[in-house]
């Protein structure tokens, strides 16, 4: 059966481009690019010091939201380098996303994530949590880490907060590596962390999850992904930063949502 949950692209720029100028220039072709949005939810989720010069170039247009890679769990105090929710909601951020790998590897853990998903969900903003294991082995060891990520990133969080959660499965081995999970192995895992968050919270609730997939999302994977994998949408780091390519990537999650 068909989910009702609005699909969703975010396009993660990472730590790129280099310069202010670069960033706007991005964000001007992505907005003449990005045509075709029906019934789904765009996000481009840039470098915190160019979500101004972003957000300027994306103005009135309807369905592309601001998004940030990363966020403190304190408002505000001496917390040095860090960004708090007050600032990035200042800059009309609406979707965080926390626990990405590449901030797991530095050190991030499944607590501190915990802790910055109770803080945006006391927002509006929609926090998208990151999950996925680093390889797979036979004896399927990866479920494990894949359950406990979830269980722990989500304790302590209410039914009705629940259901603002978006999570995006990115196996570690994927990302920027030209590798991809295949779609059956995506549909697995979206029936899997499902029927984790079913376990502790219920069918009704777990079903308004989305979930989504990322790791060498590319124009060309896209549509293979998104109709057998059965994703609520992607999570993409190297093809955001090609205009053409991001939007292509979109037209087929729009595309999708009208068949
Ligand atoms: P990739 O990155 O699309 O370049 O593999 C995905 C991600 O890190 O979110």
């Amino acid at each position: 059966m068909k989910k009702l949950t609005l699909p969703l692209v975010i396009g993660n720029w990472k730590m790129n481009p280099q310069t202010n100028e670069g960033a706007k220039r991005l964000a001007t072709t992505l907005k003449k690019a990005l045509t075709r949005v029906d019934g789904m939810v765009v996000v481009v989720a840039p470098p915190t010091p160019f979500l101004d010069v972003v957000k300027v170039a994306l103005t009135d247009h309807k369905r592309v939201f601001l998004g940030a890679q990363n966020v403190h769990w304190e408002k505000l105090g001496a917390f040095t380098g860090e960004i708090s929710l007050p600032m990035l909601e200042s800059f009309s951020v609406k979707y965080i996303i926390l626990g990405h790998s590449e901030r797991r590897r530095a050190g991030e853990s499944d607590e501190e994530i915990n802790k910055k998903l109770k803080a945006v969900l006391k927002t509006e903003v929609t926090p998208i949590v990151c999950v996925g294991e680093t390889t797979r082995d036979k004896s399927a060891h990866y479920l494990n880490i894949v359950e406990n990520q979830v269980r722990s990133v989500v304790g302590g969080i209410s039914k009705a907060k629940l259901e603002r959660l978006v999570i995006a499965y990115e196996p570690v081995w994927a990302i920027g590596t030209g590798l991809t999970a295949t779609a059956e192995n995506v549909y697995e895992m979206r029936l899997f962390i499902e029927k984790i968050l079913a376990d502790a919270y219920g069918r009704t609730i777990a079903r308004k999850v989305r979930i989504l997939y990322g790791g060498s999302v590319t124009a060309q994977n896209a549509n293979l992904l998104i109709t057998e994998g059965n994703v609520d949408g992607f999570l993409v780091g190297g093809a955001s930063l090609d205009a053409e390519e991001f939007s292509s990537i979109v037209k087929t999650v729009s595309a999708h949502t009208h068949t």
